[in-house]
């Protein structure tokens, strides 16, 4: 029997919802983001993402239903973001699919965001053509590469809801690292993709920075951040005690874009020497990559380049928040017997982790 769930995410600034038949087949997927309203203040302000919400969210099932041509009737269940993630959103979403599951008679699966943008990479076609996606599923053992604005993380699936966290970053997550060092260039919010844009004008050589030593499969960003502040202070002549909210007037288009070339090279390139030792020692079947920073066009050569294994990358345009890969683990929860939520209680979880 075929099984469509409709799966809910609020837990940043992203309004989401998408359909997912079986947990493979993408029907749809419409994300509504308040990301313009946030740039002006160089990144989320919690009240103006909850406030936009509130605004748009019936709005985009409604909309993500019409696209998979479904109503009501043809959803089997629901399944929402209950974290990790921003508080008033993420309450949002919840109290927006209980009331939806308590109306509509469905049950509910409160889902964990991280492993949604993981279980992404389960889906293998799509109604929608806009969308490539793989043809086949990954295979167990699986690595994930876990690399988003809130999280870093390596983590070895051995089967569906069976795995191990073998590290994490030990303080900023990559996707924030790149929305720092992008503040401090002055190229704007969301970082990412601006940081990507001015790389591929610059030179990733031209600018030495560090590679952060850590024990085990951790991460640190944080010492690269720094290392990014103190260049851009001894390239305009200044020493460390000169604001960086002042760098960007200072710093040429060139040297911008050198400092953004090498930031992104290396910040990359500590993810990809963490990986290439988790395969030596773990020997997995596949590797995928999850989260917002898998969009990373240098992220994806270098792990292309080095990764000798089947590697899922998702559609870019399922990289960041969105409603299908919530959708997509819903389909596998209720696959996999995982409990159901009491739509009278499910409670956010704004601390969850994997
Ligand atoms: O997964 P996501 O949408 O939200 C979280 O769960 O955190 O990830 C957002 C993060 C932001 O830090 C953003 O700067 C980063 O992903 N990001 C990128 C790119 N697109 C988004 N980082 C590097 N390159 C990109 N192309
Ligand atoms: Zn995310």
């Amino acid at each position: 029997m075929l099984v469509k769930i409709l799966g809910i995410e609020t837990s940043c600034d992203e309004t989401a919802a998408g359909i997912v038949v079986d947990g493979q087949h993408l029907l749809s997927n419409v994300v509504s983001s308040s990301m313009n309203l946030h740039s002006v203040y160089g990144g989320v302000v919690p009240e103006i993402a909850a406030r936009s919400h509130i605004e748009v969210i019936h709005q985009v099932i409604d909309s993500s239903l019409k696209e998979a041509n479904c109503d009501w009737q043809d959803i089997d269940a629901i399944a929402v973001t209950r974290g990790a993630g921003l508080s008033g959103s993420l309450l949002i979403g919840v109290m927006t699919a209980r009331s939806l599951a308590i109306t509509k008679n469905k049950p509910l699966y409160g889902a964990n965001h991280v492993l949604g943008h993981v279980y992404v990479n389960f889906l293998t076609s799509s109604a929608q053509p806009m969308y490539t996606i793989p043809l086949e599923k990954p295979q167990f053992p699986m690595l994930a590469i876990i690399v988003s604005g809130g999280h870093s993380q390596l983590v070895l699936f051995h089967n569906h809801f069976n795995y191990e966290l073998l590290g994490r970053t030990q303080d900023d997550a990559i996707g924030e690292a790149f929305d720092k060092v992008s503040k401090i260039l002055g190229l704007g919010y969301p970082g990412g993709p601006a940081i990507s844009k001015a790389a591929k004008d610059g030179d990733h050589k031209a600018i030495e920075l560090p590679i952060a030593k850590v024990g085990g499969y951790d991460f640190s960003f944080s010492g690269l951040k720094t290392a990014v502040l103190r260049r851009s202070q001894e390239l305009i002549g200044e020493d460390y005690t000169f604001p960086s909210f002042k760098l960007s007037e200072r710093l040429n288009e060139s040297q911008k874009t050198n400092l953004a070339a090498s930031f992104e090279y290396i910040a990359c390139k500590t993810i990809v020497n963490k990986v290439k030792q988790a395969i030596l020692e773990y020997m997995p079947s596949s590797v995928v990559v999850a989260g917002g920073v898998a969009a990373n066009t240098e992220l994806r050569k270098q792990l292309r380049e080095t990764i000798d294994l089947p590697l899922l990358l998702p559609d870019i345009k399922l990289c960041t928040d969105n409603g299908a890969m919530i959708a997509t683990l819903g389909c596998y929860m209720r696959q996999f017997n995982q409990s159901t939520a009491d739509p009278y209680s499910l409670d956010i979880s704004p601390n969850l982790t994997i």
